[in-house]
């Protein structure tokens, strides 16, 4: 294994049973209905990328967002839309596909925007989650992968933007996170 990791917590082979499974729940659900994937950049450009590969619909399209937000200790949880959808999503079903869900707050703030903008409905599908750091509900409709409170690498996620492009996902080592500072 990489020095710079001490565990991989979900193999490759995982993740592709995964996003078979989550591509035939979408077909199952929305058959030919318009559905709009919305992906949250960066962390989410692979598993997206793979969903929407998994579903059969000839309606399906794909959108990208980003959303900042304030991650410090004294954090209001305020998210902030830097990118948006090139097309409305009002009266069509929108999924929101994400890497981890952590304190919650992203998604929440997300979710609710897609609400209010009309959506017919919003479902949320991420790769992973992290139930300990919970800080808002968050209801997640498809599969996911439950992972410990660890800096974790990989399929999308990143330390200081290191390793996001492993096809599995790994927790760090304790010296790979203090070497990892320095960008
Ligand atoms: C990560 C992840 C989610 C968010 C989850 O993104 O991709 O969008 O954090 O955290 P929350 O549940 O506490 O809101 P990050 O801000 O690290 O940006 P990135 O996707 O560009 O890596």
């Amino acid at each position: 294994m990489n020095k710079d990791f001490k565990e991989i917590l979900i193999t490759e082979e995982q993740i592709k049973n995964q996003v078979k499974q989550i591509g035939e729940m979408i077909d199952a659900k929305y058959g030919n209905e318009e559905v709009v994937i919305v992906g949250l950049l960066k962390g989410s450009y692979v598993f997206t990328a793979d969903v929407a590969r998994a579903i059969k619909n000839p309606n399906v399209f794909v959108e990208f967002i980003v959303a900042s937000s304030y991650k410090n200790g004294d954090s209001t949880g305020e998210v902030r839309i830097v990118l948006d959808t090139k097309r409305p999503v009002y009266g069509k079903h929108v999924i929101i596909v994400e890497d981890i869900i952590d304190t919650g707050r992203t998604l929440a703030k997300v979710k609710q925007m897609f609400v209010n903008r009309g959506a017919k409905t919003v479902e949320i599908a991420t790769m992973c989650t992290k139930p300990a750091r919970r800080v808002v509900h968050v209801t997640i409709d498809y599969p996911t992968f439950e992972i410990p409170d660890e800096i974790v690498v990989g399929y999308g996620l990143d330390y200081n933007e290191h390793y996001r492009h492993l096809p599995y996902v790994a927790a760090i080592t304790e010296e790979f996170f203090k070497k990892g500072l320095i960008k």
